[in-house]
């Protein structure tokens, strides 16, 4: 049932190496098919086939890779592609564009396939050099990439950027950075398992805070303003049978 749906670099993993969760498997080949079949169509067809070849070949190993090592990680990340996806559905933003962000938002948290997961589990709060040392996933999602240049060309800045703040636009984040680190943020607040010594907040709650956060400058207003839109009376926008 599943190897039917199995793009080939996955079916290829399945017989390689049998201790890819199946889990694992199924979200990262939903979440490929889905960008395949509604994101693709939609970008300039000179494009198309870069992007295809760099999903398939490179992409997804990478994806399985970190679900592999902390499927909480990969799930986080690609319920946050989703809801990139819902969110800028609706919007006037270039089709290729949109594809980075959704990508960009998958692939942000790659680095943690190279933190320990005493840390990555840790229950109670993390001291700050544990702190530190998961912060490391920047840098590790960048040198990961280096071996991937266009990847790193197109997705990079998600990567660099989803930990920094808008700081009014005269930072080093760009809106679609700032795009990412509230879309993570809406994952990681309304999660159970993504954060453990804090209880999940509710979307609007956390909605209302990114608001807030436009007057500090943590957050870029237009970004914020797609992600109020978007996320209206939504509960959930990602397949519910594995995710
Ligand atoms: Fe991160």
């Amino acid at each position: 049932m599943i190897k039917a749906v199995l793009p080939p670099s996955l079916a290829k993993l399945q017989t390689t190496d049998r201790n890819v969760p199946e889990n694992v498997v199924k979200m990262v080949s939903q979440f490929t098919k889905d960008v395949k079949e509604r994101l693709l169509p939609e970008i300039p067809s000179q494009n198309r086939l870069q992007w295809e070849n760099s999903l398939e070949q490179e992409l997804t190993p990478i994806l399985v890779k970190l679900g592999k090592h902390h499927e909480i990680s990969l799930r986080g990340s690609i319920k946050g592609a989703y809801y990139m996806k819902h969110v800028l559905e609706d919007t006037s933003i270039d089709p290729e564009e949109k594809l980075r962000l959704v990508l960009g938002m998958a692939v942000q948290d790659i680095g943690k396939a190279r933190i320990p997961l005493e840390i990555l589990d840790k229950p109670g709060k993390l001291s700050l050099e544990e702190y530190r040392l998961v912060m490391q996933h920047v840098p590790f999602g960048l040198s990961i990439l280096q071996d991937y240049p266009f990847l790193k060309k197109q997705l990079g800045f998600a990567i660099a950027e989803h930990h920094l703040r808008w700081e009014f636009g005269k930072g080093r984040q760009s809106p679609g950075g700032s795009m990412v680190n509230i879309c993570d943020e809406l994952d990681a607040a309304t999660t159970k398992d993504r954060d453990y010594y804090r209880k999940p907040k509710t979307f609007e709650k956390v909605l209302q805070e990114f608001k807030d956060g436009v007057h500090s400058g943590t957050y870029c207003f237009e970004a914020v303003n797609i992600f109020s839109q978007g996320m209206k009376g939504l509960t959930s926008c990602y397949p519910t049978d594995f995710l």
